[in-house]
């Protein structure tokens, strides 16, 4: 009896140890300067990042749930105002009260995806989950973090070059993609987009860059709530050592009674 569950309870974690490694892709972990407690944004790397989204990803995605003025936000990609003014007169959007196509403005949200099974990729760094296990039990994530800006930057990297035809459609070989075939052409490569300023640009620094511009796009107030649960932590902490105080006051008269 014992020997059958032993060898029952060996072959769940085995076959479901085996679904995991099908199903999931493997992400690289990368160092991000928003990550720990005290990590912030660094505005030089959105922008870069914006560059990339902006002369390659937009060409098929949209950021539909990103206002445009937030790229003068402080603390995200902090651009000044004109700027984002004229970022915004690039794109054409169609005027809720009158119907008719015009020239976005700041306060116009970023279009829509263009190519239809492009999903758009306001929220995608917080949709998917780089880091799993073991046996999708989560304990990673609460070392290495949830792991979305590392997927995207495993995707970005993770092309192996080989192609598959399947029904007429090509299919992408991805180490980092659920199932290893992914329907996007590798979207990046060395080079591709060129800096003002000269920075790096070769594959794995844009990668990083646009992964951490989609971080900020789906989580503009991360530096916000980490300040805030800082603080709370803070007086939590400071209410503790008032509480301990204040019990040991209270109590003070009648312990040690038993002696007198
Ligand atoms: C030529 C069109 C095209 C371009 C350009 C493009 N993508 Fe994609 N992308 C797609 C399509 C199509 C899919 C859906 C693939 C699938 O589900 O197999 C996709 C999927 C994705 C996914 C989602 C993977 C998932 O888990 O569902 C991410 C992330 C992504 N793209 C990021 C980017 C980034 C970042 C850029 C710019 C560097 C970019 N893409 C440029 C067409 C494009």
């Amino acid at each position: 009896m014992l020997r059958k569950l032993a060898v029952a309870a060996v072959s769940v974690v085995a076959l479901s140890g085996a679904a995991l490694g099908a199903e999931g892709g493997h992400t690289e972990d990368v160092a991000f300067s928003f990550e720990g407690p005290f990590g912030k944004f660094d505005e030089h790397q959105l922008q870069r990042g914006l560059q990339i989204y902006t002369e390659v990803c937009s060409a098929c995605h949209g950021l539909k749930y990103v206002p445009i003025r937030t790229l003068a936000d402080e603390g995200g990609p902090h651009l000044p105002e004109d700027q984002v003014r004229a970022y915004a007169r690039q794109f054409t959007v169609i005027d809720k009260e009158t119907g008719e196509e015009r020239e976005a403005t700041p306060n116009d949200h970023f279009p829509p995806s263009s190519l239809e099974n492009a999903p758009d990729l306001s929220l995608m760094a917080k949709a998917r989950a780089g880091f799993h296990g073991p046996y999708g039990t989560g304990i990673n994530q609460l070392i290495r973090g949830i792991g979305g800006p590392e997927y995207i930057y495993s995707i970005l990297t993770g092309y192996t070059g080989e192609e598959v035809e399947q029904a007429g459609t090509t299919f992408y070989e991805n180490k980092a993609f659920a199932g290893g075939l992914i329907a996007m052409a590798p979207p990046l490569a060395d080079g591709q987009v060129e800096f003002a300023d000269g920075s790096p640009n070769d594959l794995h620094h844009m990668a990083k860059d646009v992964a951490a511009f989609l971080t900020w796009a789906a989580e503009p107030k991360m530096m916000e709530r980490k300040r805030a649960g800082f603080t709370a932590v803070l007086f939590l902490g400071l209410l503790t050592v008032l509480l301990y105080l204040t019990n040991k006051k209270l109590w003070a008269p009648h312990k040690g009674k038993k002696k007198a």
